[in-house]
This record gives structure tokens, C-alpha cells and sequence, in this order.
């Protein structure tokens, strides 16, 4: 893990937030490469849950009517467990004291554990994890509104809204990607535990009686997703929530688990919410949140089967299962270590990095047009510093899956090289053709 946020500093991934002021705990900044990574990974799912016949997407606002939040339970049951050292004033999670540092620097290296045993800590007290802020000038309880602790709540409120104008009939979908925000009482392992953080979810409505059959296939389409991005199948698992642990609102809940450094975490839950959320808002608002089949003349309330992904923790995960170090040959026939980011060609942040072998010859002005005929299509990167080998192994660290060289060779026969990453191998291609190479390369 410190190798990769070395790395992901150093290279432009993530930054830890406000970093000139100490930082701020629970938040961090995404650079250059690191938006780009995380925008393909929400580009990946939007197409994969948006682009079929029966999910249609929203962007619902991050504030909501107050209301949303105590009929969803949010307000009553989005606690967790809090205890505070009456020594050092540290605030700890009660059901997480064995893995936690004592807060005190007096103790340098001791666990919380020992300080509870030793009749440090007070009682523990329950802790919302919801932001409250206030709309408008008074700063009274009356303009209370919280930051969304998930974004599903946004979906279901616009049940209908999204049924009637799209015509949709369940079973259907409403996906959703947005921040969500938690006031989560430790914050931890790099990106794992935010405070802010992005989710991409999608709430499938279905007729009670079929809510089993579509848990089973979400559940199956949602492992399949990380795999078809390449991450290692063995690295991921699914954990069963055990009927007295499930959510307020879960009838039965799985997790998509991925064996981090530190352990296996989850980094989606897929939830049969049953008919929770559509009755309690149909409740709190007074406002019928059933569905009329005009045809059949039913009216039902809808169950709701949730694919609940964490765009950061899917982030954390897909830059975790891709760094490898690995043996490589250098350009005198020796061996290194190389270190490269084997992200999936549709994850990669530069699709492709373009080199003039030498700065002479003519060879840099080919490699810029061939970098500004590329760049109308794909992200690439121009580099024209230090020996072909050491542009090779930069690019490599941040994952990109071609480089293009202009040699002399190109300058006879209009051909360039292409090295591929993983392979390390080289072929020539005509330089015409790149654009077309790039494309069919990284469709798949
Ligand atoms: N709507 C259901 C829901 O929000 P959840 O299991 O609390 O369910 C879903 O969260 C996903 O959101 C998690 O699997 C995780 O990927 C992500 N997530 C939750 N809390 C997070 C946090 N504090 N930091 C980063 N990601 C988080």
C-alpha cells in the first residue's frame, strides 16, 4: 500500500486533500491521470447499466428535502457505535477498537484496546453519520438538510417521474453515479473509508414474487463486471450478510469482496430492499408511490433489487490489482525491476504515448502530427526526453498500454513501432494505420 500512494501521488493519481494546510482527514484530490482513471471506470458502468432497454439513468441534487432522510431511516438507524478516550479525548468506533491505534502520542505503537481495559473510554454513544448543513440564511433546525449519505435515495423518490416520462414498465432500472458523503467516525486505508466519495448505483423495480430471480441475476452480472475489466477473479469474492446483520431495509444483502493488502473489502453491495423504500416514501410524503399497469389493470409496490458500487473503492481496487513489479530486460540486455500498472486497455489513462526516437532527422515533427491526429480520438501523451528505454518504463508506471516510436526507419517506409506493455513486444505498423490500430486494440 505505500508503494501505491507513493506512486499515486508522485504520478498524478491522487492527491491528499488541501495538502498544503496538513490536509484534511477522510479526503482526497484526484490528478490528471487519476480523473481519467476514475472517469473511465464510471464511463465503464454507465455504458454496461445504461446503454440496454430497461435501465434509464439520473442525476438527482446532493441536497434533498429533509423528510427523504427520516423516511428512508437514515435519520433513526445511520449510527454508528462511538466511545471516547477520556485520557487523550481520541474518538473511536466502538466495534472497531481492536484494530485501532491508541490516539495518544504519551503511547506511541499501543493498541485502543489497552486503554479500554483500562477504564479509559466512556460509555458508547450512537453517531450519526450524516453532514447536516442549512439551507438559506438562519442557521436554525427548522433549515436542517443533509449531505447525502447515498445516492440512492435520489432514484427512489423519482420512481414514477422516470417511469411515466420514459414508459418504462417493471421490471426496469434507474441508475445513478454521484458523490455521497459520511461522517465515518475513523477514516481509513488509503481510499477505502471516506469521507467523501463517489457511488455508481442502480435500483432495478420488480413485481413481488420475481424479486428472488432478479437478486440471482444482478448479483452474477456484477462480479462479471470487475472480471470483464480484468480484475483478478481470485482476488474477488462474494460475502453473505448473515440475516442479523443485514440493513434496516434488506430482506438479503451480498457484498462484492476484494482482497486488498490489508484483507478482503467490500467494494459493492447488492441488496433485495423489498418493497422498504417505495412504501416509506409513499408514507412520509402522502403521495402514492405505486405502479398501475395500464394493460393488466394491477397496481403494486415495487421491490427493489440494489447494485451499490463505490466508484473510489473500485478505484482503490483496480489500481491495487493492477500494480505488479516485474522483471524486465534493459536496453543493454540486463534485468530490472520494472513497475507497471497493468490496468485494463478501456481503464488505462493515456491510451498511448508518443516518441521521436532521437530529436533529430525530422523525427520530431512526425511523432507531433501523429500525436495531434491521435488526440482527436484518444487520450495520448507526447515524450521526447532521455533514452527510449527510461520513456518506456515512465509510461509503464502509469499503466499506458501502447507507445509509439518514429524512428529511422519511419523517415523510408512511413512505418512506426508499436511496443506493447505487458508483452513488452515490438511490431511495425504503417503510420497511417494508428488511429485505426488504437481503435481496434482498445475496443476490446
Ligand atoms: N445504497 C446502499 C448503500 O449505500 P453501502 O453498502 O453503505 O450501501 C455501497 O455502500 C458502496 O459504497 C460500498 O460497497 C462502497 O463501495 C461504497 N462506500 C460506502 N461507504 C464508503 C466510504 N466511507 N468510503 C468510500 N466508499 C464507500
Amino acid at each position: 500500500m505505500e508503494k501505491l500512494v507513493s506512486l499515486c501521488k508522485r504520478r498524478g493519481f491522487v492527491f491528499q486533500s488541501s495538502e498544503i494546510y496538513g490536509g484534511l482527514n477522510g479526503c482526497w484530490d484526484y490528478g490528471p491521470l487519476g480523473v481519467e482513471l476514475l472517469r473511465n471506470i464510471k464511463d465503464q458502468w454507465w455504458q454496461t447499466m445504461t446503454y440496454r432497454e430497461d435501465v434509464e439513468g439520473i442525476d438527482a441534487a446532493i441536497l434533498m428535502h429533509p423528510r427523504v432522510w427520516e423516511a428512508s431511516g437514515h435519520v433513526e438507524n445511520f449510527t454508528d457505535p462511538m466511545v471516547d478516550c477520556k485520557e487523550c479525548k481520541a474518538r473511536f468506533r466502538a466495534d472497531q477498537i481492536e484494530d485501532s491505534p491508541c490516539g495518544s502520542p504519551a503511547y506511541k505503537g499501543r493498541k485502543a484496546h489497552k486503554c479500554q481495559s483500562e477504564g479509559k473510554f466512556t460509555e458508547a454513544r450512537q453517531f450519526n453519520l450524516m453532514f447536516k448543513t442549512f439551507v438559506g440564511p438562519v442557521e436554525d433546525e427548522g433549515a436542517v438538510v443533509y449531505l447525502r449519505p447515498e445516492t440512492a435515495q435520489g432514484i427512489f423518490v423519482n420512481f414514477l417521474n422516470v417511469q411515466s416520462a420514459s414508459r418504462q414498465k417493471p421490471p426496469f432500472g434507474i441508475a445513478q453515479i454521484g458523490k455521497a458523503f459520511r461522517n465515518e467516525i475513523n477514516t481509513k486505508n488509503f481510499l477505502f473509508r471516506t469521507r467523501e466519495f463517489e457511488q455508481m448505483e442502480m435500483q432495478f423495480f420488480v413485481k413481488p414474487g420475481t424479486d428472488e430471480q432478479w437478486f440471482q441475476y444482478w448479483k452474477s452480472q456484477r462480479l462479471d463486471w470487475y472480471i470483464g475489466l480484468g480484475m483478478t477473479k481470485e482476488k474477488l469474492q462474494y460475502h453473505q450478510h448473515e440475516p442479523d446483520k443485514l440493513a434496516h431495509y434488506a430482506k438479503e444483502a451480498f457484498d462484492i469482496e476484494y482482497l486488498f493488502p490489508f484483507g478482503w473489502g467490500e467494494i459493492e453491495g447488492i441488496h433485495n430492499r423489498t418493497d422498504f423504500d417505495l412504501s416509506r416514501h409513499e408514507q412520509f410524503s402522502g403521495k402514492s408511490m405505486k405502479f398501475f399497469d395500464d394493460q393488466t389493470k394491477e397496481k403494486f409496490t415495487p421491490f427493489i433489487i440494489e447494485t451499490s458500487a463505490g466508484a473510489s473503492r473500485s478505484f482503490m481496487a483496480f489500481l491495487v490489482d493492477a500494480y505488479k513489479e516485474e522483471e524486465a530486460p534493459t536496453a543493454d540486455g540486463k534485468m530490472e525491476v520494472r513497475t507497471v500498472m497493468k490496468f485494463h486497455r478501456r481503464l488505462a489513462p493515456v491510451k498511448a504515448a508518443v516518441f521521436p526516437l532521437v530529436n533529430r532527422d525530422g523525427m520530431p515533427d512526425i511523432a507531433r502530427k501523429l500525436e495531434t491526429d491521435l488526440r482527436q480520438s484518444f487520450r495520448v501523451f507526447y515524450d521526447d526526453s532521455g533514452a527510449v528505454g527510461r520513456r518506456y518504463r515512465r509510461q509503464d508506471e502509469v499503466g499506458t498500454p501502447y507507445c509509439l516510436t518514429v524512428d529511422s526507419q519511419t523517415l523510408q517506409d512511413h512505418t512506426i513501432t508499436v511496443r506493447d506493455r505487458d508483452s513488452m513486444l515490438q511490431e511495425r505498423i504503417a503510420i497511417d494505420q494508428a488511429a485505426a490500430y488504437l481503435s481496434e486494440k482498445l475496443a476490446t
